[in-house]
């Protein structure tokens, strides 16, 4: 044989291993490599015989290209595309008003079933030949179903006799980045902002189509492109020229564009002396700014504002509410349909009062006050995405105005992109919570949904974790809460069980064993990080600034900054009470949930001290009392991190090596990093329990200076 050939040999051989091993993350979850297992491919290659796309709109052909390269990989064979059904098992994905086959099908009766985002995916025949019918009312609707044909491909699933009928049940499902225009991401923790804006509008990254792709996969129809923390230049024309591009590759996908408003832009960049809402030229400034918004990007979603929040401008600055600010923007895009997402995450300067208290005293006086086209964006919880939080007061409490969730997919207080914390049963808590507004039922998910109250906008947000490194996300597992917010932002009733097993299909792999061994990891994986960070209710004690590692001495900023104002520790006990003796906080929610907050007694051990001061003597359920409560959490989510270490490497024959190695490493940075917040808050918690540390535990490693000495970066 010759050199050159034996040369071509060796080169085809490691293109091929490089290829197959090439698992870098970027891929996300379309992995589409061929199906291993012959059984499954061959029912697939008998069920899918040929495609047919009728209709040429953008997000069609989206759909039709995504088809073609999803069958080719997953079934390793080029699947035909044909121009009628009649011969072979055809995939036919259309409208009625695009396809005359689909719209020869009857399926009016079942595509009234869903609305105008939803999908219908059936198995039938025609003429003796089986078909699958991917049918929509929309063209972005047959988007959405293909997706979920590929994913049930890639998750192995029987397609005999599928009958799938999805809506989404909420109808603006956003991503807001926390993106600066120089290029750095606030709480971002995987790169750079995607958004290139010295290169736009002229320069194209490919990322912005992978991005807006891995979005429409999981149903995100939004996107707020710039950070909360607003600079008023994304508003001048030279800007807007650049988010119209955006907007222009986004659009087939099904995704709109949003920009935060700095409230004070009229000054800033308008040239008027003031930014006062009632101001007549304030008025038409902003209604200007609007029409001129939508003459670059003319299906602009609207506003996300952070007003009189942590130094941000806003109306309260001449003296007017939160209602006269969000109207005022409210009046400039409605004439295009447009939205504001006004944030209720609001709390004063001056510290008079409970600062989880504060956003409901602000905002439930002004319930339908507001105009038809805002809707309150509501953190989670009312302090700001804790490990663990009680659901937000608000919900539920504002009947008149239709309220979103903001989630966290970044992790600024949970370990960054270090951190394996798997984030849908942080999710489900939350959306699963009973605000018995009307009653038992009135679970949280239906209040933003907008079904417990008949609103007409219904919205969710998540703050994304996406950034410009190769794998999207920083930490492989990271993506799965990217994932996991998509997905419930499409059904705000699905469980995090269920989430995770899809992911971990298309992911890393359809061998239940494994698949069952990384599933336990990611489900327990939340828990373990409130034990190792803020067990039993604990909140806030971060490192300031960064909120990276633990930080419960801090003590020189300002008041509602610092640890000491959270824990309240002292030689008596330790934890913050917002009982109806104290702040009363509980009095916020309703009689039903407040009442039992309220109660030392009724209170859930794992929000004991964010609503109560307790002794450190004072007994759990477990036997234990608080002190040795918090040795033992403290201990369990170390141990637990060592578990998840052990059965990671476990799975290692049946993942790849390049992401095996990754999450491998970084898990050792985890266990390290839980040590730390265990020797840490145990020592100094210590200094007030004054008792000792059950010899049954690992000793600290080092003295407590030592860990108030640490520096944190990122
Ligand atoms: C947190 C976060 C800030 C962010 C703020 C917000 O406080 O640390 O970086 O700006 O939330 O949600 O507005």
């Amino acid at each position: 044989m010759k050199t050159s050939s034996i040369f071509q040999i060796l080169l085809i051989l490691l293109l091929g291993s490089s290829a197959l091993k090439a698992e870098d993350g970027h891929r996300l979850w379309f992995r589409y490599d061929l199906i291993a297992e012959p059984e499954i491919l061959n029912h697939y290659r008998e069920s899918i015989t040929g495609l047919m796309v009728e209709g040429n709109s953008p997000s069609l052909k989206i759909a039709e290209d995504e088809l073609s390269k999803g069958f080719k990989g997953l079934l390793g064979i080029d699947i035909p595309e044909v121009t009628s059904v009649g011969k072979g098992n055809i995939i036919v994905a259309g409208t009625p008003l695009n396809s005359p086959f689909i719209a020869s099908m009857n399926l009016n009766e079942k595509l009234k079933k869903v609305n105008q985002e939803g999908y219908i995916i059936i198995n039938t025949t025609y003429r003796k030949n089986k078909v699958i019918l991917i049918a929509a009312n929309t063209d972005i609707g047959v988007l959405y179903g293909s997706f979920h044909l590929l994913r049930l491909l890639q998750m192995h699933q029987n397609l005999s006799g599928i009958e799938i009928v999805s809506s989404p049940k909420i109808n603006l499902r956003m991503l807001n980045h926390w993106d600066n225009l120089d290029g750095t991401v606030e709480r971002g923790y995987a790169g750079s902002s995607l958004w290139d804006w010295t290169s736009l509008p002229d320069s194209i990254s490919p990322r912005y189509i992978e991005y807006a792709r891995a979005n429409a996969s999981i149903g995100i129809n939004g996107t707020a492109l710039t950070n909360v923390n607003a600079n008023a230049l994304i508003l001048t024309k030279e800007y807007l020229a650049k988010v119209a591009v955006l907007a222009d590759i986004f659009r087939p996908y099904g995704i709109k564009v949003y920009l935060t408003a700095r409230f004070s832009a009229p000054v800033e960049i308008g040239n008027l002396k003031t930014a006062d809402p009632l101001d007549p030229e304030v008025i038409s400034w902003w209604n200007q700014k609007g029409d001129e918004i939508y003459t670059y990007v003319p299906d602009f979603g609207g506003f996300l504002v952070k007003a009189n929040s942590e130094g941000q401008p806003g109306p309260q600055n001449y003296g007017r509410s939160h209602a006269d600010g969000a109207n005022m923007l409210a009046d400039a895009v409605a004439p295009h349909k447009g939205i504001v997402m006004w944030r209720a995450f609001v709390y004063s300067n001056d510290v008079p009062d409970d600062r989880t208290k504060q956003a409901y005293s602000e905002f439930v006086p002004l319930d339908g006050k507001f105009r038809e086209n805002v809707i309150l964006q509501v953190k989670n919880g009312p302090l700001d995405f804790q490990p663990r939080e009680p659901f937000h007061p608000v919900f539920g409490a504002m009947p008149e105005t239709p309220l979103m969730m903001e989630f966290q997919i970044t992790q600024e207080y949970l370990g960054f992109s270090t951190h394996l914390v798997y984030l849908a049963p942080l999710y489900e808590e939350v959306l699963k919570s009973d605000t018995y507004a009307k009653g038992k039922g009135s679970l949280v998910a239906k209040v933003i949904d907008g079904t417990l109250e008949n609103h007409k906008i219904s919205a969710i947000a998540g703050v994304a974790n996406t950034g410009n490194t190769r794998n999207w996300t920083g930490h492989p597992f990271a993506q799965s809460n990217w994932y996991a917010f998509g997905r419930l932002a499409w059904d705000p009733y699905l469980g995090s069980a269920e989430i995770a097993s899809e992911w971990i299909r298309m992911t890393f792999t359809n061998n239940i064993e494994i698949k069952e061994k990384i599933s336990g990891i990611m489900l327990a994986s939340r828990e373990i990080a409130v034990n190792y960070m803020t067990p039993v209710g604990l909140h806030h004690i971060m490192s300031e600034g960064l909120h990276y590692g633990p930080g419960p001495w801090v003590d020189n900023t300002r008041h509602d900054w610092t640890s000491i104002y959270y824990h309240r520790a002292d030689s008596e006990g330790i934890g913050f009470n917002r009982s109806s003796t104290g702040s009363n906080a509980t009095g916020q929610y309703f009689p039903e949930v407040g009442g039992i907050f309220d109660r030392i007694e009724s209170c859930p051990e794992n929000l004991l001290l964010w609503f109560h001061h307790v002794p450190w003597d004072y007994q759990l359920s477990s036997g234990r009392d608080v002190w040795e409560e918090l040795c033992f959490r403290y201990n369990a989510g170390v141990d637990s991190v060592r578990w998840i270490q052990n059965e990671w490497s476990e799975v290692q024959s049946s993942v790849d090596k390049e992401r095996f190695e990754k999450v491998k490493s970084i898990l050792e940075k985890q266990e390290e990093n839980a040590m730390v917040w265990r020797d840490a808050c145990l020592l100094y918690f210590q200094t007030f329990s004054n008792r000792p540390i059950p010899e049954i535990y690992e000793k600290p490693l080092h003295t407590l200076e030592y860990y108030k000495a640490l520096k944190y970066t990122f």
